[in-house]
């Protein structure tokens, strides 16, 4: 497998596409049916009873008409595949049988060494602890330790569970010998430099259980230690490495994505042993976020696969507060959060050893609250909702995600069940959510091109009625004209005199049309599913797919491309008359009689 760094040449590239077929590859992990001139089947990467993802071999691109996601056949193997772009190219070119040239960059190659030998240095400790645990005299007290938190021998060779030996050199020893450099050995974590006495080095992990944790391709990048009884630090875990990043990684997603997506589901819970007892009782969608606050990168992670999220958390736990605010990210990036706080004080792997699986299940799909419902109780455990100001600090923690709730008989519940909790006129808050609502509004369209989730909120952004048709009309326009240059590049030039080159007026059909711009100015030719390649954002990645799984009449083209100009122009000429009127008025208000003459008169030649 090639390096994560690896620069292939766009020519390779271009070959291994032309030699690759997407309806094969597809078919590795889709059941396609032929449908006319594409292939369908039920989409990967959402759960769906009926199939709404469709393949085109002509185009060589896939798209889902019930999630979105959309592409070619690389960014189907880095998603589907969870591959960077150059081990999806390198796993098309081996099926093809094309050879990728090794070209030379001392560079790039010393920093693929080091990352590769940074993984195998985390495989072989890993490897290390395993056998301790397994064989070693020393550990029987820790064999014994998860006998009685009744972790079975599986479940440990399962995640890979390992015990390091009490002595201070043990670990040092070991590697040292295996030729690692005491360099490597303190940058990944494994040992500290003495601050006392001679100096030199000493194991970081010493007489505590060891759980490996693995990156979303399945590659151990570093370790939590457990006490085996009430001593403090309970966990230590690798310190921030270049490939332990905390933030960035949830514990047990590898083993866990398969469930996740099968069913359109996953369980966010707290520690190490709970994702374990968790996989152990057969409830495998959980993963956990390795005791910091959740993150929207760990959020970002999971958006690919589900967005039915549920934490399960200790009630009591001190970090809910910082949590939260990574589940309201979760909740704006249209997300279905909910909490369900585990009974007595307990966390799930207690919970499932005294109740069961089934129990628990049941708490977390009968139990869970909505993020709203959960803020309300929060908040109302830590204001007075006796004073107006405890009211209106309550109300301002919850109204954010009952803005954030993209059914109207859910945020009408929502509303009603705040202002009966608060004593206040459903109207009052109502009328308060509104409020944020607009003002959330403007932030709207940011929040969406990072996630690239197109989805029934949009109806949010819209503007009001009155104005709502025409832009309707002209960005439909804008569609067709986009699908027509897809489809042929000749079109490019006829539209270019008319309307210019950026005609576009959302973010996404203007990266679409700059791009194409850029290459058809250029003289380069290009495959149109080699675009998606190019694509600046996960947003207009999923319009483009969009407009390319569409076709336009085959007839009447000409007539086409000029009504859609003709709506262009007539909507640039209505903005220019609305912006006179804007200056008109400013001009009336500073008794500029000259100037407002002037703009008159411009006005009058746009009738
Ligand atoms: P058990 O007590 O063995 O059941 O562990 P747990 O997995 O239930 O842990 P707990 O709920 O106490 O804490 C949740 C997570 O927070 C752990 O899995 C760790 O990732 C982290 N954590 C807990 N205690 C510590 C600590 O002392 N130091 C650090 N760095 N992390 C901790
Ligand atoms: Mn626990």
């Amino acid at each position: 497998m090639i390096g994560l760094n690896r620069y292939i040449p766009d020519e390779i590239v271009e070959q291994i596409r032309a030699s690759s077929d997407i309806v094969e590859i597809v078919s590795d992990y889709v059941r396609l049916k032929k449908q006319g001139r594409n292939y369908v089947g039920l989409c990967p990467f959402h759960n769906e009873k009926t199939p709404s993802f469709m393949v085109s071999q002509e185009k060589q691109i896939y798209r889902c008409f019930g999630c979105g996601e959309g592409g070619n056949i690389f960014s189907f193997l880095i998603k589907r595949g969870n591959l960077s772009f150059p081990e999806a190219v390198a796993v098309l070119a081996e099926r093809s049988g094309i050879s990728i040239p090794e070209e030379d960059d001392p560079e790039r190659d010393a920093r693929a060494k080091k990352t590769e030998q940074a993984y195998k240095l985390n495989e072989l400790v890993k490897d290390f602890y395993q056998y301790v645990l397994k064989n070693h005299d020393i550990a029987r007290g820790a064999r014994s330790y998860l006998e009685q938190r009744g972790v079975t021998p599986e479940t440990a060779d399962k995640f890979q569970i390992g015990f390091a030996p009490p002595s201070w050199d043990s670990q040092i020893n070991f590697l040292k010998k295996k030729g690692y450099s005491v360099e490597i050995l303190e940058q990944m974590g494994f040992i500290l430099a003495k601050t006392k006495g001679a100096p030199g080095y000493y194991d970081r992990f010493r007489n505590r259980i060891m759980f490996p944790v693995w990156n979303i391709q399945g590659k151990v990048v570093g370790f939590g230690g457990r006490v085996l009884d009430d001593s403090l630090p309970k966990y230590l875990n690798s310190p921030e490495t270049p490939l332990f990043n905390k933030g960035h990684l949830l514990y047990g997603i590898n083993k866990a994505l398969e469930s996740i997506r099968r069913l359109d589901q996953v369980i966010i819970v707290e520690g190490y042993m709970d994702v374990i007892s968790c996989h152990q009782a057969g409830i495998e969608n959980v993963v956990a976020s390795l005791g910091t606050a959740f993150t929207p990168e760990q959020g970002k992670l999971l958006l690919r696969y589900t967005r039915q999220v549920v934490f399960a958390y200790d009630a009591d736990t001190a970090g809910v507060n910082a949590a939260m605010r990574g589940w309201q990210v979760l909740d704006d990036i249209g997300c279905r959060v909910r909490v369900v706080s585990i009974p007595e004080g307990k966390d799930p792997d207690d919970y499932i050893r005294n109740h069961g699986p089934e129990q628990f299940l049941l708490l977390v799909n009968e139990r869970a609250l909505s993020l709203s419902d959960y803020k309300t109780d929060r908040a109302l455990e830590k204001y007075d909702i006796y004073t107006l100001e405890g009211k209106f600090k309550i109300a301002s923690e919850v109204i954010p995600s009952i803005i954030n709730l993209s059914n109207e008989i859910e945020k009408d519940e929502a509303i009603m069940k705040l202002a009966k909790r608060l004593h206040l006129s459903p109207d009052a808050i109502r009328a308060e959510v509104e409020k944020n609502a607009r003002k959330s509004r403007n932030s709207w369209g940011k929040r969406h091109k990072i996630t690239g989730l197109r989805d029934n909120k949009t109806n949010f952004a819209q503007p009001a009625k009155s104005q709502k048709e025409e832009k309707d009309a002209r960005s439909k326009a804008e569609e067709t004209l986009l699908i027509m240059i897809l489809e042929d590049k000749s079109v490019f030039s006829k539209i270019k005199g008319e309307v210019g080159v950026h005609f576009c007026s959302n973010q996404e059909y203007l990266n679409i049309i700059n791009l194409l711009a850029e290459m058809i100015e250029n003289g380069l030719d290009y495959q149109p599913a080699a675009l998606f390649d190019r694509m600046p954002d996960e947003a207009s990645a999923g319009v483009l797919s969009e407009l390319m799984a569409k076709e336009t009449p085959a007839d009447n083209k000409v007539k086409i491309i000029q009504d859609c100009l003709k709506t262009i122009r007539e909507d640039e000429i209505r903005k220019k008359r609305e912006d006179l009127l804007r200056q008109m008025e400013e001009a009336d208000r500073n008794r500029d009689q000259n100037l407002r003459n002037q703009l008159l008169l411009e006005y009058s030649k746009l009738i």
